[in-house]
């Protein structure tokens, strides 16, 4: 992809990689084969953000909604999650190449063991790369993030207050979003970044992730 040159950019993307499902309706295929592609363009637009030089992006790949859609739905998307970080040691080699962090943000519990050792693995081989931190953002909620910030600050007998509060959120190291798309259309929020988007723009496009 040509690399269009910038003189201003955000630090921070957070993408809501919305339209999975109606792509696929479109094409006349199954709703899971709207997710395979779906990861497809989110390799792509990951590595697209780290060659325009962009510090941080944040992609909503799985919210803690996301659990009640069918059981079929819910298992294909585990096993892409596995299979993008099973690609093992090629993937290891383009992160390093584009020195792109790996980060998993949201509640650990609940995912599938074979997931979470792998997580564990990419989050430790790439904690020292340093151009893009690329965050996914998995079994995740806006509201129990900043509940869960809350609840370390009362254990550490912390008072409450915004700068507390930022420092125990999942991105505590990372600046806020600056921009926010949302494919699909769709105009909301849906518990994405509740705390970090303040300040944010938001772009919705029509375009189907
Ligand atoms: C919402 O579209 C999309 C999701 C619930 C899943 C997003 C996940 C990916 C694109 C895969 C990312 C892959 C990795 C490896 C991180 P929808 O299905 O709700 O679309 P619809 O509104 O058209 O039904």
């Amino acid at each position: 992809m040509e690399i269009k040159k910038f003189e201003v950019l955000p630090r921070h993307i957070g993408f809501i990689m919305d339209g999975n499902g109606r792509w696929a309706k479109n094409q006349g295929l199954k709703r899971g084969e709207g997710h395979i592609a779906g990861a497809k363009v989110f390799k792509k637009i990951g590595e697209y953000c780290a060659d325009l030089g962009i510090e941080c992006v944040t992609f909503y790949a799985f919210s803690t909604e996301n659990w009640s859609r069918p059981q079929e739905e819910v298992n294909g998307l585990m096993d892409l999650f596995i299979e993008y970080l099973i690609d093992g040691d090629a993937r290891l080699e383009e992160n390093k190449e584009r020195q792109m962090k790996l980060k998993f943000i949201g509640e650990r519990e609940g995912l599938p063991e074979e997931l979470l050792e792998l997580i564990e693995k990419a989050e430790n081989e790439t904690k020292d790369y340093n151009k893009i931190t690329v965050n996914i953002a998995l079994n995740y909620g806006g509201r129990a993030e900043i509940v869960h910030a809350a609840n370390t600050l009362v254990e550490k007998g912390l008072p409450i207050t915004e700068e507390n509060l930022s420092r125990a959120m999942y991105t505590a190291d990372m600046p806020d979003p600056d921009l926010i798309i949302r494919t699909g259309g769709d105009f909301r929020i849906s518990n994405f970044l509740l705390w970090q988007s303040a300040y944010s723009e938001f772009v919705i496009t029509d375009t189907l992730w």
